[in-house]
């Protein structure tokens, strides 16, 4: 193979350094230009992100199974010429409402541009029609994903080496990963059937507090969580905000999935409740646009205090950093995102319609065919159970069996069926029953017959953990 290195080369390689260790003499011996894994960041080692990574190449291998593992949108409503579409309308927006010559409009698709984005007057006028939110659009942080926006927020707030972030888990691996990257020590607050229970929240507090960290900040996603489809109920997140209030602790919402309710009525953003600038409210719009634009933003509209008395918006100093990680984020990307922002009138929940109802009927789909094959008495026999979310794209299937990589193989392989192993998820143990299903980018048919498949998995597994089943 190409890549293995002949006797020859290792024995003639150099060795790096007179005073490496046998170890280290025989990874540099191994390649010339050698690294040791153990000198590079941490970050590459860290279970977590080596656990996707391997999840990634499993999935990849079988690309026949029906596949509930990933999160991504579906695509029947893209069409490649809305992107065309798009950029006109956007483009006839520079020119005929705002009166922009030619030239500028040029410039502004292909040039370098504003570090904090240029439609940031669209997403606010969209916040504030679709979610009540009302903030200057000075304090919209336009940013490439709701990644970017979580790496900026978190190299922003996270200070000295006690700040310590508390997440709400199972923990979306986004979030905990970027803190991984920027060395930011992690607090996990277990999550109850309708997400963190303030009160938990509140001793996780004091207990980070008690062993000399200082809580900066809560990532939570209130509604329809990755991995777990919890919802925090309006009680829960009033109490949460009193809580941050008192505890000077800050709240970073993320709300890829607010629009997509199943069952019940959308409920308030924390960010619209918020009247003392507690939260910093995380967007993306991979879920209700498209995911490869690229465009998320944060809303930051804390004020901030430096030395001398002057007073910034956190916004603009987020734009420092941003001009040191991405520049600013494409303004193809943005300019196709802002098209469709204005074909909607700045109503992107109504833009939406098709894409709730198609996410309605694939969840409601898969909890009834989840029912039909494991009826009340069967799941019972066998520890199979289930949560019900309100809404978004997952669930989360309890199993009477490890459900990890190796099963998932074995699922693939043998059931053509792929998911998520919950316990990636955790940062503390837990989640290793557990496994999530995402019905977001498989149609009705699909569902039908991929839980058929997990059904009979689940069936085999577990008489196998038990043959008394
Ligand atoms: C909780 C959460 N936040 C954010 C995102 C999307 O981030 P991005 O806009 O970078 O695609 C996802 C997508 O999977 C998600 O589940």
């Amino acid at each position: 193979m190409a890549d293995t290195p002949s006797p020859l080369a290792r024995t003639t390689a150099p060795v790096a350094h007179t005073t490496a260790s046998v170890a280290d003499t025989t990874a540099a011996a191994a390649q010339p230009h050698a690294l040791a894994l153990t000198d590079l960041h941490a970050s590459l080692t860290d279970p977590v992100l080596d656990a996707m990574n391997f999840l990634n190449e499993v999935v990849a291998r079988f690309p026949e199974a029906l596949s509930f593992a990933p999160g991504r949108p579906s695509e029947g409503t893209f069409e490649t010429e809305d992107l065309a579409r798009y950029l006109r309308i956007y483009t006839d927006h520079l020119e005929q409402v705002l009166d922009w010559p030619r030239d500028r409009v040029r410039t502004q698709l292909f040039q370098y541009g504003r570090t904090n984005g240029i439609i940031h007057e669209l997403i606010a006028r969209t916040l504030a029609n679709d979610e009540g939110i009302h903030v200057s659009p000075e304090a919209v942080v336009v940013t490439t994903g709701c990644q970017e926006a979580m790496l900026l927020t978190l190299r922003a707030l996270f200070a000295r080496p006690e700040d310590t972030l508390l997440v709400s888990s199972p923990c979306y691996v986004g979030v905990t990963g970027a803190a991984r990257l920027l060395d930011i020590a992690i607090q996990p607050v277990r999550e109850g059937a309708e997400g963190p229970d303030p009160d938990a929240v509140l001793a996780a507090v004091r207990r980070t507090r008690r062993a000399g960290g200082r809580p900066r900040a809560l990532y939570v996603v209130p509604d329809f969580a990755n991995p777990s489809g919890a919802s925090m109920t309006v009680d829960a997140r009033e109490r949460l905000l009193r809580i941050a209030a008192e505890e000077d602790l800050l709240i970073l919402e993320d709300d890829p999935y607010g629009f997509f309710v199943r069952a019940g009525a959308a409920r308030p953003t924390m960010k619209s409740l918020d009247t003392e600038r507690r939260v910093l409210h995380l967007g993306s719009f991979a879920k209700t646009a498209l995911p490869g634009a690229r465009v998320g933003y944060v809303v930051a509209d804390q004020e901030v205090i430096g030395t001398a008395g002057r007073r910034s918006l956190l916004a603009d100093e987020l734009s420092k950093i941003k001009s040191m990680t991405t520049v600013n984020t494409s303004a193809i990307g943005q300019a196709v995102v802002g098209g469709l922002l204005i074909e909607s009138g700045c109503r992107l929940r109504e833009a939406n319609a098709r894409a709730i109802a198609h996410y309605r009927t694939n969840l409601n789909t898969l909890l009834g065919e989840l029912e039909r094959h494991f009826p009340a008495e069967r799941r019972r026999a066998l520890g199979v159970r289930w949560n019900e979310p309100t809404g978004g794209f997952f669930l989360v299937v309890d199993v009477p069996f490890v459900a990890d990589t190796k099963a998932l193989e074995h699922s693939a392989r043998n059931f053509g069926v792929l998911w998520t192993p919950m316990s990636d998820f955790y940062l503390d143990g837990g989640g290793e029953h557990q496994l999530r299903l995402s019905c977001s980018s498989l149609t009705p048919n699909q569902i039908v017959e991929g839980v058929a498949g997990l059904a009979r998995f689940i069936e085999a597994q577990a008489t196998e953990a038990d043959p008394h089943h």
